[in-house]
């Protein structure tokens, strides 16, 4: 029997349907509770709201469990690919070989962008932030694919739109670093895999030959498998907004790369390196950030600590840190922010006001230090996280555009003025 849930107001009693998900989560539908009751839920920053029902990602917050599509991201991270984890993501199986072999072949059909592209590359100045050069490409593969536009597009159409986006993000994202440090550019190869391909097109020059290290192309898989989806976090409901209006694939990504940059969110990665810097150049002071954190009205927080969903502890941060042990141990490297990062971590973790509030080390806390040990600038880190979450965002994008989802458009209190007449200038006081 449907499970319902009874609400009563000015002595009038309505039944709100509960809805269950396969992993057995419930929730309220409340989508007919104005026209029935006259009220709306009111949920600042979402935090007890459901926006969507998805098949892409399941995440449980409190037994730390995130899984795509039913995998849990412990074994994708082992055994997976990116590309895989990204076909996955996108058409909601494992590919097999033949189904494999075709979206690799796809994908490096379309890496190249298009050359007027370089004209727009040019026109930034050099102190640009890669995050909005990003931004402003994909947004501007509109221009370069106007057909994309078109909402009424057919499936294979709508096919192309990814194909060409996923083939052509990391090459434009290599590109942003090479502008950003006046080198030349690179032109993909379509020989190497994904990873590969990216390494070269940002660390390769023209003049040498390039060899990746294979330590640093499982590294990086790995840190792209871990970022591939979150389900509705703030970037990823960027993209169902944004493409709720029926704008293209690409205005949609250009809208989550915007979202994903801020500090309490992707761009968590480059100040969690920053503030280790800083406590470094400061003589390793790690309990001096902590209490600072604490202070009330400071406004500074460790980053790297703390998720909105993740009360336990984060998987992604558990595997993050071990391929970062080994991407250290492997290239030889003894970075003294490592140790100030585990000092950090030891002391938050025993701290009352971190206990108490359920902060512990997410995602970005160790991906930085790896980013930094394989040779990315600090302000490419949040770059990287785009280029993982980037099959994730098409995913949902492409299930709500294919369930026809409504256009997102809550509602609100209002709490300004109420009405009031017009005052001419000479009455004012
Ligand atoms: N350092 C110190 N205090 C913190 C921190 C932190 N990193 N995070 C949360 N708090 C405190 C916060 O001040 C508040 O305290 P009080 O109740 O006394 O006012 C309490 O914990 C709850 O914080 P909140 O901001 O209401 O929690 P939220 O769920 O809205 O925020 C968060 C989640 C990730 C935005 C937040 O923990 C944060 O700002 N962390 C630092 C930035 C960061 O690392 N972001 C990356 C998240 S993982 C990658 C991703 O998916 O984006």
């Amino acid at each position: 029997m449907a499970k319902t849930a009874e609400l009563h107001y000015e002595g009038k009693s309505y039944e709100v349907p509960v809805i269950e998900g396969t992993e057995g989560e419930l929730a309220l539908d409340i989508s007919d509770l104005r026209e029935q009751t006259g009220l709306i839920t009111l949920d600042i920053g979402y935090k007890n709201t459901g926006s969507t029902k998805s098949a892409v990602t399941f995440l449980d917050g409190e037994l730390g469990i995130l899984r795509y599509r039913g995998y849990d991201i412990e074994e994708l991270a082992e055994k997976s690919t990116f590309i895989e984890v990204a076909y996955l993501l996108v058409y909601g199986e494992l590919p097999n070989k033949e189904t494999l072999h075709k979206f690799q072949k796809d994908i490096t059909m379309h890496t190249l962008v298009h050359e007027d592209m370089r004209k727009i590359y040019d026109a930034f100045p050099a102190s640009s932030h890669p995050m909005g050069v990003l931004s402003t490409m994909v947004s501007a593969l509109t221009a370069f694919y106007p057909k994309s536009l078109d909402p009424n597009r057919s499936p294979e159409a709508v096919n192309l739109t990814i194909l060409r986006l996923l083939a052509k993000m990391p090459t434009i994202a290599a590109w942003a670093y090479k502008n950003e440090m006046g080198h030349p550019l690179n032109y993909p190869r379509n020989d190497l895999d994904y990873c590969s391909n990216f390494l070269y097109m940002m660390f390769g020059f023209p003049t040498e030959t390039y060899h990746s290290d294979p330590v640093l192309v499982d590294a990086l898989e790995k840190l792209l498998i871990l970022h591939a989806d979150h389900e509705q976090n703030c970037s990823t409901s960027t993209v169902r907004m944004v493409g709720s209006s029926q704008a293209s694939l690409y205005a949609a990504v250009a809208g989550a790369i915007n979202a994903l940059w801020g500090p309490r969110h992707g761009g968590a990665n480059q100040e969690v390196l920053e503030m280790l810097e800083t406590i470094h150049r400061d003589g390793g002071n790690v309990q001096k950030y902590v209490d600072k954190a604490k202070e009330k009205g400071s406004n500074f927080r460790l980053f790297g600590f703390g998720h909105r969903v993740y009360k336990n502890f984060d998987p992604r941060a558990k595997i993050i840190k071990k391929t970062c042990d080994n991407v250290l141990a492997k290239l030889g490297i003894n970075d003294p922010l490592l140790e100030i990062a585990m000092k950090l971590e030891e002391v938050a973790l025993k701290d009352e006001y971190f206990i108490a509030r359920k902060l512990y080390p997410n995602v970005d806390f160790y991906s930085g230090i790896i980013y930094k040990a394989m040779g990315f600038p600090v302000d490419m880190f949040t770059v990287m996280f785009a280029l993982g979450r980037l099959p994730g965002w098409i995913a949902q994008w492409k299930e709500m555009r294919e369930e026809n989802q409504p256009i997102g458009r809550p509602r609100q209190i209002y709490t300004g003025q109420t009405v009031r007449h017009y005052v001419s200038m000479s009455q004012r006081s």
